[in-house]
C-alpha cells in the first residue's frame, strides 16, 4: 500500500466547495494564496487521486509536476491504491470520495481558513475517525 495522506482546506464551519470551485476562489487574501501555494509544493512529485471535478481543477502548470488519477465509484479503492506501492498518494477528495477513501488515510493536513460564507460541499469530521472494517 502506498503512503496515503489528504491535504484539504476548509473553513470555519467545515465549507470545503461552492460552485464547484473552492468557496474563497479568487480572494487575493494572503492567507487562500498561502494555502493554495502550501498544497502544491506538498504534494509536487506525488499521486493526487481525486473525483473529476476535482482533477479538472488542477492547474495545466501542474500536469507535469504530480501523477493526477481521476477515480469513479464503481473503482475499487483499494485496487486503485496498489497500484502506487511505495509512492506518496494523496486523497483529494471531494466528499463523497473521502466517505469511500478516509479510512485508507493515516495522514491529515487541514487548514482552517477564515472564510465564514456559503458552501455546497462540507468536510464531515468522521472522516478523521473512520475504522478500516466500516
Ligand atoms: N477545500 C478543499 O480542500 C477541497 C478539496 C477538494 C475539492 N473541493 C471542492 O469540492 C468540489 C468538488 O467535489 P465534488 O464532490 O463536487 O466532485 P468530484 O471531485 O468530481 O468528486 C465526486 C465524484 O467522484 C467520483 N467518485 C470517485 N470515486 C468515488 C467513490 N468511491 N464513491 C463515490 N464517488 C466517487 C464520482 O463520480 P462518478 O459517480 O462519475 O464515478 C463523484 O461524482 C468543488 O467545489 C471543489 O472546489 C474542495
Amino acid at each position: 500500500m502506498p503512503d496515503v495522506r489528504c491535504i484539504c482546506a476548509i473553513g470555519q464551519t467545515g465549507q470545503l466547495g461552492l460552485n464547484g470551485e473552492l468557496p474563497w476562489e479568487g480572494n487575493p487574501g494572503k492567507d487562500y494564496r498561502e494555502d493554495v501555494e502550501r498544497f502544491f509544493e506538498l504534494t509536487k512529485g506525488h499521486v493526487l487521486i481525486a473525483g473529476p471535478k476535482t482533477i479538472g481543477a488542477v492547474p495545466d502548470a501542474m500536469h507535469a509536476q504530480m501523477t493526477l488519477r481521476i477515480i469513479q465509484s464503481k473503482d475499487n479503492p483499494e485496487n486503485v491504491l496498489s497500484q502506487y506501492a511505495g509512492r506518496v498518494v494523496f486523497i483529494g477528495g471531494g466528499p463523497e470520495v473521502w466517505d469511500v477513501y478516509a479510512k485508507y488515510i493515516r495522514h491529515w493536513d487541514i487548514t482552517r481558513l477564515p472564510y465564514d460564507g456559503d458552501a455546497d460541499r462540507w468536510f464531515n469530521p468522521e472522516w478523521l475517525v473512520a475504522a478500516k472494517d466500516s
